[in-house]
């Protein structure tokens, strides 16, 4: 995708990553230069997505061992009880935990005894180790100790190189300025001199996830696409069987994202740069696996997952009953006597729909119900969930909110993007892909001039309505964040939106009742 859009540094500004949106900073500053060389589009797609999705409420600091959600499927559940005997079947032969669930990948084979290392992706590495792994807190490394003698697959093959290796557990490796940002963590081989050294504070029977809750964090945008969908895709094979290791843990974080924490992990979360003590683990990763915006590519999992499982995933964290399917598969009343039901996402601040009331009215006159939901206003991620998996149509401005589209239901709902002047390629780049991933229906609306409040601010000839792509061209992000997407509201034509909300109405009255 980014390789075939035209190269531009010059004026990506790390400034850009600060822009705000009138609901409060809390973004990480990024200090540092862009890179010298980077792909224009993509670097404009995710630092778009990247903009300010408030951190809405800082919780106090919650315990994280909550009693785990419960898989969202029988299968799921005879899956956990599997990697249970997988895991105690460790030390058999042949029967090693495995910590690398990527196809093809160089670390897929590197059994009961090593460090390896894959650094051939564009966004990310990841490192793993296998073996008696031990914390060294003071210089924040994973030692591997050797295997006691007489113990089945101390393989030839697996040896531990002398070099110690390095990572940065985030998926943006190719953004110097947000990476600085990451703490180093290393790995390496004890020596023989620290034999006795390093004894065991605490004996974990899973192996570690070491990962940062910082980087972009205060936004949700960057919390699933760089955060929980790469963590998912890099241990969802062990099916909580994992202790997070996390940098950076800190109070929003942990108060924010409680569900999906214990969703991925059993365990409780390590705060790696704060607890002292010596944690052993039969192995680790380092570093998370990534696949695209908010994508996941089946054909890189071991085990066939789509961003589908990772909605289901999310399902199951956040719903009482954990039963995802049963919810969707029991239609409560024939499909024709409901009305469809529109979410409409309310901004503050900027990229505000300045005749709201009116665009809510035209969706009932449409024949939806309108749920208006309100950005950043505190409500926890749980509820969030509840309201936007009732939609069958989300809609709203781009910003980190439509990141949710991750809780509509797969194959049924649709997601309704509304693009301010400026920004239609980049809005498309954000959430098109993982919606049609899902199997969903993405609709997207470009607001024309005559729908823009730069009306108000610029001539009618002027170059930013009237060529926003000729305006922004050799600018770079300063512009398109300063003028198009901080100093932006829509009025939305109320004739031509009206057309699209009715295809989507038909649409979903079309579908067929209960699943997909
Ligand atoms: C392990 O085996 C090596 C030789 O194979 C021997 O030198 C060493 O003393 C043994 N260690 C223990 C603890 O038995
Ligand atoms: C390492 O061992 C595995 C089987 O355990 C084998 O498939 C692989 O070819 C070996 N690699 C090397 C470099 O010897
Ligand atoms: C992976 O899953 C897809 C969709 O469920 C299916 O069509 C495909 O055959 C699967 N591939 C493999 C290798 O299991
Ligand atoms: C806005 O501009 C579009 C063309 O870009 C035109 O079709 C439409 O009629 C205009 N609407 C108003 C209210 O002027
Ligand atoms: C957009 O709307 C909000 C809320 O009404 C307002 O505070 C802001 O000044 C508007 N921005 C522009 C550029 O008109």
């Amino acid at each position: 995708m980014a390789s075939k859009l035209p190269d531009t540094t010059k004026s990506l500004g790390a400034g850009a990553m600060d822009v705000e949106d009138g609901s409060g900073g809390g973004g990480k500053k990024v200090a540092g230069k862009w890179p010298g060389f980077v792909h224009f589009f993509f670097v404009l797609t995710v630092v778009m997505c990247a903009l300010v999705y408030a951190p809405r409420f800082l919780s106090p600091a919650v315990p994280v061992d909550f009693l785990g959600p419960r898989q969202p499927s029988p299968s799921g559940r005879a899956a956990a009880v599997q990697g249970r005997s997988v895991h105690s079947g460790r030390g058999n032969e042949g029967d090693a935990l495995v910590l690398d669930n990527q196809v093809n990948s160089p670390c897929a084979w590197m059994g009961s005894h090593g460090i390896c290392c894959d650094r051939s992706d564009y966004n990310t590495d990841v490192c793993f180790i296998a073996g008696d792994v031990r914390t060294d807190a003071a210089s924040l490394s994973l030692l591997l100790y050797p295997p006691p003698n007489g113990t089945a697959n101390a393989n030839a093959n697996a040896t531990v190189a002398e070099k110690e290796e390095v990572v940065r557990p985030y998926t943006r490796k190719w953004e110097k300025g947000v990476m600085a940002n990451i703490q180093e963590v290393r790995l390496r081989a004890a020596r023989p001199e620290e034999a006795d050294a390093h004894r065991c504070d605490v004996r974990h029977d899973a192996p570690a996830l070491v990962m940062t809750a910082g980087g972009y964090t205060g936004n949700l945008f960057h919390a699933f696409n760089d955060g929980f969908l790469p963590v998912w895709l890099t241990v969802q094979h062990l099916r909580r069987r994992v202790v997070l290791a996390v940098l950076e843990y800190n109070p929003w974080w942990a108060g924010t994202f409680p569900e999906v924490v214990s969703g991925l992990s059993r365990h409780h979360v390590i705060d790696i740069l704060h607890d002292k003590r010596t944690h052993c683990f039969p192995g680790a990763i380092v570093g998370t696996r990534f696949h695209g915006i908010l994508e996941v590519d089946p054909a890189r999992t071991r085990d066939n997952r789509t961003l589908v499982d990772f909605h289901d995933f999310l399902a199951g964290a956040y719903k009482d009953d954990g039963a995802y399917s049963e919810v969707h598969t029991t239609a409560p009343a024939p499909r024709q006597q409901r009305r469809p039901r529109l979410g409409l996402y309310s901004r503050k601040g900027t990229r505000v729909i300045e005749n709201e009331a009116a665009v809510a009215r035209l969706g009932e006159s449409v024949g939806f119900d309108v749920s208006v939901l309100e950005t950043a206003n505190g409500a926890p991620l749980s509820s969030e969930y509840a309201r936007v998996s009732a939609c069958d149509v989300l809609a709203g401005v781009h910003g980190a909110d439509l990141t949710k589209l991750l809780f509509l239901r797969p194959g049924r709902a649709a997601l309704l993007q509304v693009a301010p002047l400026g920004v239609p390629a980049v809005a498309r780049g954000c959430y098109e892909k993982a919606t049609t991933m899902m199997a969903m229906h993405y609709e997207q609306y470009d607001a024309a001039a005559n729908e823009s409040s730069l009306v108000r601010k610029y001539a009618a000839d002027d170059v930013v309505l009237r060529d926003p792509e000729a305006a922004t061209r050799g600018r770079g992000w300063d512009l398109i964040a300063r003028v198009y997407l901080s100093g932006q509201n829509v009025t939305l034509d109320l004739d031509r939106f009206g057309d699209t909300l009715r295809k989507l109405h038909a649409r979903a009255l079309r579908l067929p009742v209960g699943g997909p």
